[in-house]
């Protein structure tokens, strides 16, 4: 039996990057995909490449932002699928640089997305895992809800993600439901913000290997790794987690130690 042959997934922004990664894995270990996801032609594309490898899936073009559209989503994908035992938050946006350029309607719209439209996909799942005995909510934050590493906006919306998933553990782990964050340093993704970086710097992904201990920035599928771990039974009983996944960033300061520490371990 595959580790997720009993998983009904719902996975937001499987489109691209992370989360259509989180879905091939889920999918490959057996798990049928509800994708929500903003962009209808990518999520479509991601829908049809897991069928054209058996998968079962089940795409709906949704907005997390508008309530009402994820409701509708949400009860499209039990129809099609069955009810869900997994919802996987990953749908993001972010463009925002720093305090000082930021204009009101960038902040709105990173708090909407980020956090909001999470909220609205919890609120509508939540009770679908209830009434089947329990389930799993696995939030993706990011390095920026823990420490500064720039976009103020993205990182408070972030950081509250983070707060959500120890809210949502709490009051809903008498229902078995549990929920837990994983906050990637650096992914090799094409989202809007690495493509401009790399229109800038084709080498960006490896001049930033030097801050990440393990000498590199993530891969898509490092995380969607721990997102099937946390997602399965493996984790029964792990819940209000934040698990970075990150290479080792938050872990110290080893590029300024490197500078100073004498006994600090060379090649
Ligand atoms: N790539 C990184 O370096 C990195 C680092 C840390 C955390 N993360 C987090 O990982 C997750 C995935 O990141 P990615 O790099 O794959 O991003 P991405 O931009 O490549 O993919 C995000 C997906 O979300 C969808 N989306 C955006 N707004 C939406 C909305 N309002 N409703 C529905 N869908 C919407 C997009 O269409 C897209 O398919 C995000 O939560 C991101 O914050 C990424």
């Amino acid at each position: 039996m595959m580790k997720h042959s009993a998983t009904i997934a719902l996975v937001t922004g499987a489109g691209h990057g992370i989360g259509r990664a989180i879905a091939e894995r889920l999918g490959r270990e057996g798990a049928a995909l509800g994708i929500i996801d903003l962009d209808a032609a990518a999520g479509a594309r991601t829908v049809a490449d897991l069928q054209a490898e058996g998968i079962r899936a089940h795409f709906v073009a949704a907005d997390i932002t508008q309530y009402d559209q994820v409701d509708a989503a949400v009860a499209e994908i039990v129809r099609a699928l069955g009810p869900i035992t997994l919802l996987v938050n990953n749908a993001a946006f972010t463009e925002a640089g720093n305090l000082a350029t930021i204009t009101l309607a960038q902040w709105d719209k990173e708090i909407e997305v980020n956090l909001s439209g999470t909220y609205h996909m919890i609120r509508a799942v939540v009770p679908i895992l209830q009434a089947r005995g329990g389930g799993a909510i696995v939030n993706i934050s990011s390095v920026n809800g823990m420490r500064y590493f720039g976009n103020p906006s993205y990182s408070a919306a972030k950081a509250g993600l983070l707060n959500l998933t120890q809210s949502v553990a709490s009051e809903y782990g008498k229902f078995n439901i549990r929920c837990n964050a994983i906050s990637p340093g650096s992914v090799k993704t094409d989202n809007i913000t690495w493509t401009i970086r790399q229109q800038k710097d084709p080498d960006i992904f490896k001049k930033l290997s030097k801050w990440y201990p393990l000498g590199r920035v993530a891969e898509p599928d490092d995380i969607a790794k721990a997102v099937s771990f946390l997602g399965s039974d493996d984790a029964a009983y792990i819940t209000g987690a934040n698990l970075p996944v990150d290479g080792g960033l938050t872990a110290g300061m080893s590029v300024m130690i490197d500078e100073f520490v004498l006994e600090s371990p060379k090649e």
